[in-house]
């Protein structure tokens, strides 16, 4: 079953653009990246779009779709109604480069101010063990495909431009948070999360977490579980006692 849906699409560059509107064929089974194609195959040729594998697993084909940030090639056409009118436009928080690409350097840039996992030596056998539950927690946030849906969705940088050079966004607190609950990292990330990345404008609206198309629980496996280590870090009596007393 075909019908012809209608299409906003936003063309333009760092210099300005607008909502451009078609009409497109739509087939049973397809999704929003398959539509965008068929724009560019017989409409718009000059179309630009970043896309890589199709299935939800490069993160490049994200987007904004009737203004929620989204992968497109994850968003099946069956979710709206025939005579809806589909409106996809690029993220807005990073620059755009033109029509619905953008640069999203901003998140390289955070990527490579953290500090890689620092493991502690091996033991005596040569292996470095770790509990089950620790495994899992990495493999949670191992998942991000870094699509960066949850860095444009965050008003903390998608309001305010000023923002974002100091706050690294919740993509890269939960890195933070990863290598921080990591048992064999021996580095001490909490002052470095709160200071140089942010962590206390995080307000824990959540939204990163409601975008996240890999189901990663950001704000409450990630960023709470940090923010709950700095207030331990700072304000434990014991930990402050001990500090004094090393200082001796
Ligand atoms: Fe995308 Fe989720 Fe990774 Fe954020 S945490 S970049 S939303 S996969
Ligand atoms: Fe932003 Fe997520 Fe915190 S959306 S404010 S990082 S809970
Ligand atoms: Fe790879 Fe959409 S094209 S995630």
């Amino acid at each position: 079953m075909s019908y012809d849906a209608t299409f906003r699409v936003w063309r333009g560059d760092a210099a300005g653009g607008d909502l451009q509107t078609f009409t497109v064929e739509v087939n049973e089974g397809e999704v929003v990246l398959d539509v965008i194609h068929r724009l560019q195959a017989t409409q718009v040729g000059d179309l630009a779009v970043r896309w890589n594998c199709k299935a939800g697993k490069c993160g490049s084909c994200s987007a904004e779709i009737n203004g929620r940030p989204r992968l497109m090639c994850m968003t099946r056409m069956s979710t709206f109604g025939e005579d809806e009118t589909v409106t996809v436009t690029p993220m807005r928080t990073f620059p755009v480069v033109r029509d619905l690409v953008t640069d999203v350097s901003y998140n390289y840039e955070k990527a490579a101010q953290i500090p890689a996992f620092t493991p502690r030596p091996r033991e005596a056998d040569g292996s470095h063990r770790m509990q089950q539950v620790d495994v899992e927690r990495s493999q949670e946030f191992r998942k991000c495909i870094e699509c960066f849906l949850c860095q444009d969705t965050c008003h903390v940088i998608r309001d305010h431009e000023e923002n974002k050079a100091v706050f690294a966004g919740p993509r890269f607190l939960i890195r933070l948070a990863e290598l921080d609950m990591h048992p064999l990292d021996v580095v001490d990330r909490k002052h470095e999360a709160q200071d140089e990345f942010g962590l206390g404008y995080c307000n824990i609206t959540k939204c990163c977490s409601e975008v996240c198309p890999e189901g990663i629980h950001l704000t409450d496996n990630g960023i709470i579980p940090l923010k709950e280590r700095v207030v331990d870090r700072r304000y434990d009596p014991l930990t402050w006692l001990g500090s004094k007393i090393r200082r001796r």
